[in-house]
């Protein structure tokens, strides 16, 4: 879901916006959340400074906020009563609230496929007609109140589940896997109460490894994506790892690329390029084996095949005759999601995570601005402007500060023709490489980004980690734990509620942690978590039109040690003006819970249910009994058929 949906409902609330003009009147309010002054903190410091270290009464009480008789926060956006942490192999909502299966991998969607087939799993045609593996990010584009079309990513595939012998032995098993992979869109219609999959509906769709795209902007054309079988540098074979996503105000799909690097292999000679350990490009892969059965992903064949993933792709999901488009523009890395944002003055701006340890934040500026009126004219926008990335500036200790974008231009700051940036391709190629050299801030892997249907604040979630402490990743700022378990999310105010300016102020949310496994020390997290709420890993995270903040994990379920009480992924509702945080919803055994999208009217919500029973967990999701488990697109709505989360 992002901000342009929203724009266009009326049900926002008047008073909720009163609300949230005030907070942020008065800046980015630290200790309403987190209890803590911006003067330096260590770890005593910090939690001398929570409200309630001392007093398990009042858990629920962060500090500065409205309480109800007994002593619980009291949110005007959130009216649903919290759904315990568990374990079960199932969806767990709050009641009042229902769910169903819209789609699953496997079900067919174009003419000709069939059915899911537990015994064989699908050969690499019937795959290709068929809905693709690991549900991530994706939009639901409507055609109507009960009509609409979903455009929703798949990201990877557990060989575990998508071949009976858990193996990629043959070029077959790679096509399979290769079309297990892109995108699946799909008209989708409600009946009798229920979203379902129409099956051969005129604007289904399968993109897949294996699809023809365009690439787009300074990179186009360039000697880094050249191959032997495409000398031009303009015209790609697919897209793979679609992690999470986005959408543009002029109707278009956003699809990110993440763990490229993990599908590229060598059988032989690897080539000499010094950059490929920072994308970490390796002569073994990840395990997918493309590279043994397919030359296009083996690196001693074609040793620039990999420069053409690491993308953004445009997609019009009404069309499904149009060629994606790579728009190189947005630089090169291990995209997580990106949150358009049309600025006050008309251009756009694009937000976009790179998850890995250590990894940035950017952002992009388009030259030109964005034209309501004529959507064909904005088709150029994601090609031409500057790309950003961010340094978080703060007293050391503090949990807030301001920061800079700092611009990632050939010939400036630093990246000169002798470090190996002579053009603007040079940079976008290797824009991890740039971001060092202009000191970007090393980040605690940022995954999804998500602004505030004002448009006055944006949210990051920064998921957790391992290495915070080493490896040139100092502890301080908005990264502030070493050995980061549970993760945080970080917000950022742009200076004038302008997207374009160079300088922001920054907080954070909420710092996950778990309060009853480690009461007296920094994991325990920031006052707005409670023995009731505790998660680790947020990862996709988005606005919904009222200003609710959804939070959806990616995290450890095995619910024990410093996850105990933790249950299954789940996703979570945020109150950024009382900082509350409720639990929504709990997945299934081994699944993580990623993607969502709403139907205009707010009444059904859309999300995703990855990889139940990965690594042969023992899921059965969602069919029960003996089933194969698989991913699946859920839809959500209210038994009374009221506003999700009101
Ligand atoms: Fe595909 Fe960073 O999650
Ligand atoms: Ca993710
Ligand atoms: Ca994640």
């Amino acid at each position: 879901m992002n901000r342009f949906d929203l724009a266009e409902q009326a049900n926002h609330p008047r008073t909720q916006e009163d609300d949230f003009s005030k907070l942020v009147a008065h800046g980015l309010q630290r200790r309403r959340f987190l209890g803590v002054s911006a003067t330096a903190l260590g770890v005593t410091g910090f939690l001398g400074g929570l409200p309630f270290a001392a007093s398990a009464a009042s858990k629920h009480s962060p500090a500065g906020m409205a309480h109800n008789a007994s002593n619980a926060v009291v949110s005007p956006r959130m009216g649903f009563a919290p759904v315990a942490a568990n374990a079960a192999d199932t969806i767990t909502l709050p009641a009042g609230y229902k769910w169903d299966v819209v789609s699953s991998w496997g079900d067919p969607v174009l003419k000709g496929g069939q059915a899911f087939d537990a015994a064989t799993r699908g050969s690499a045609a019937s795959q290709a007609l068929a809905m693709g593996d690991n549900n991530d990010g994706m939009s639901f584009f409507a055609m109507g109140k009960d009509h609409g079309v979903m455009a929703v990513n798949n990201e990877y595939t557990n060989y575990e589940y998508l071949f009976t012998s858990g193996q990629c032995a043959s070029l077959e098993d790679t096509r399979k896997a290769q079309a297990a992979h892109g995108v699946t869109v799909f008209e989708v219609k409600q009946r009798g109460g229920k979203w379902q999959l129409q099956t051969g509906a005129p604007k289904n769709r399968r993109i897949t490894a294996n699809t023809t795209m365009r690439l787009s902007g300074p990179v186009a054309g360039s000697e880094w994506v050249k191959t032997k079988a495409d000398p031009t540098g303009t015209t790609v074979l697919g897209t793979f790892n679609n992690c999470a996503n986005g959408r543009t105000p002029w109707g278009t799909y956003l699809t990110c690329e993440e763990n490229f690097n993990g599908y590229f292999g060598a059988t032989a000679e690897m080539p000499a390029d010094d950059t490929f350990k920072r994308y970490g490009i390796s002569a073994k892969g990840a395990g997918y084996d493309w590279h043994k059965f397919d030359a296009r992903f083996d690196l001693s064949h074609n040793p620039t095949e990999p420069n053409r993933f690491g993308w953004v792709v445009e997609i019009d999901p009404m069309d499904p005759s149009s060629t994606p488009v790579k728009r190189t523009a947005l630089g090169r890395f291990k995209h997580e999601n990106v949150e358009i944002v049309v600025n006050k003055d008309g251009r756009v701006v694009a937000y976009m995570g790179d998850d890995e340890r250590g990894e940035h934040l950017y952002k992009f500026v388009s030259d030109a601005r964005f034209d309501a009126s004529n959507p064909s004219a904005n088709s150029s926008l994601l090609d031409d402007g500057t790309l950003y990335v961010a340094r978080f500036d703060a007293q050391q200790g503090a949990l807030d500060g301001t920061g800079e974008w700092l611009e990632l231009s050939a010939g400036k700051h630093g990246l000169t023709a002798d470090k190996g940036f002579k053009t603007q391709a040079d940079v976008l190629v290797h824009a991890r490489l740039a971001a060092t050299i202009v000191g970007a801030t090393t980040m605690d892997r940022p995954e999804w980004v998500a602004a505030h249907p004002s448009g006055k604040q944006v949210y990051v979630t920064l998921t957790n980690n391992s290495k915070r402490g080493n490896d040139g990743q100092p502890v301080g700022g908005p990264n502030p734990r070493a050995k980061n378990s549970y993760g945080q999310i970080l917000r950022w105010m742009p200076a004038g509620d302008d997207h374009a300016s160079n300088t922001f102020s920054w907080d954070l949310f909420v710092l996950a942690g778990n309060p009853v496994v480690s009461p007296t020390s920094l994991k325990r997290g920031s006052p707005n978590v409670n023995a009731d709420n505790m998660f680790n890993s947020p990862d996709g995270i988005a606005f919904d039109a009222d200003g609710r903040l959804w939070i959806q994990t990616d995290g450890k379920y095995s619910n024990t040690g410093e996850f105990a009480g933790m249950g299954n992924n789940q996703m979570l509702c945020g109150d950024p003006v009382t900082g509350e945080i409720r639990r929504f919803l709990v997945g299934p055994v081994a699944c993580e819970i990623t993607g969502f999208s709403m139907t205009p009217d707010q009444t059904t919500m859309f999300v995703g249910v990855q990889h139940p029973g990965e690594d042969l967990a023992a899921s059965h999701f969602p069919q029960g009994g003996t089933s194969v488990p698989r991913s699946s697109v859920i839809a959500i709505s209210r038994v009374d058929g009221g506003v999700i989360g009101a």
